[in-house]
């Protein structure tokens, strides 16, 4: 297991739960991205990127969907399943579709399927507060976690739309409070979405766990956008943080690692992809 792990013979090692974590500590930038298949998983793991999710963002960009509500369990199984097989260096992770986490018994049933079938190395779900237990119900039986705060897309319907959160006051120290308790429930990260760059800031600098950000500003730890979106696939509005690194670049392969680059310079995010 240890050899498979350590991949002997790499020039860099692949990338864990502790390099992600040092990275934080020692303020080296961590660059992600999402991935469906098995052909770009390749390229954004040749880019350098360090951390892979094959987020339910597929409901729009594969499937064609206006939501991730329709994503099931089966279809982020299937795309991680693929994404793992092209991954050398990346930590993966993969997120738990809607509804898929209603309860601690039906969440860690099917954080173990993104596991054992999808090559997971850790699962992503969205909440606050509210998935507290669920967070430490995973982390009891050592599924490592990634907590998604902000604009949930998962909530749309509630919210009524992709919409900023925390620009108020109580909303803001909501978000904290609730990042800082599932880190205590045993997350392992913390993603924000669509976040004040002052909020996000603050957040990253109470918690111990890298903070990702999605238009949450450059004072995280990471950040993270739609591989289509980056690479100018994506037809019609993209959201406000999205930036185009296909632009100038003659191959996807050279603007993924313009993308990986500019994070790890932190020249992306720029003032123009940010929120106040
Ligand atoms: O599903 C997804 O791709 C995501 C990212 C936008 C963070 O959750």
């Amino acid at each position: 297991m240890y050899t498979q792990l350590e991949q002997r013979g790499m020039p860099e090692p692949p990338v864990n739960v502790s390099t992600l974590r040092k990275m934080k500590n020692d303020g080296d930038p961590i660059a992600c991205l999402t991935a469906y298949d098995a052909s770009f998983a390749v390229l954004v793991d040749a880019a350098g990127t360090d951390l892979v999710l094959v987020g339910d963002s597929l409901g729009m960009v594969i499937q064609g969907h206006d939501t991730t509500v329709p994503v099931t369990v089966d279809d982020i199984v299937y795309h991680s399943r693929t994404v793992a097989r092209g991954l050398r260096r990346a930590f993966l992770v993969a997120d738990m579709p809607f509804m898929s986490y209603t309860k601690p018994d039906q969440a860690l049933d099917n954080a173990v399927r993104l596991m054992q079938e999808g090559g997971a190395m850790m699962v992503k779900l969205e909440g606050g507060d509210d998935q507290v237990g669920i967070v430490e119900h995973l982390a009891r039986h050592d599924i490592p976690v990634c907590a998604h705060l902000g604009l949930k897309p998962q909530s749309v319907h509630k919210i009524g739309g992709f919409k900023v959160q925390g620009r108020e006051p109580d909303k803001a120290r909501e978000m904290l409070v609730a990042a800082q308790r599932l880190q205590d429930a045993g997350a392992d990260i913390v993603l924000l979405e669509c976040v004040p760059n002052e909020v996000a800031e603050r957040v990253t600098q109470a918690l111990d766990v890298p903070v990702i950000g999605i238009g949450a500003g450059p004072g995280v730890d990471g950040q993270i956008l739609v591989l289509y979106d980056i690479l100018d696939i994506t037809q019609g509005r993209t959201p406000r943080f999205v930036k185009n690194f296909q632009e100038g670049c003659d191959s996807p392969l050279k603007a993924l690692q313009s993308y990986v680059r500019a994070v790890k310079e932190r020249t992306y995010p720029e003032p123009e992809h940010c929120f106040s």
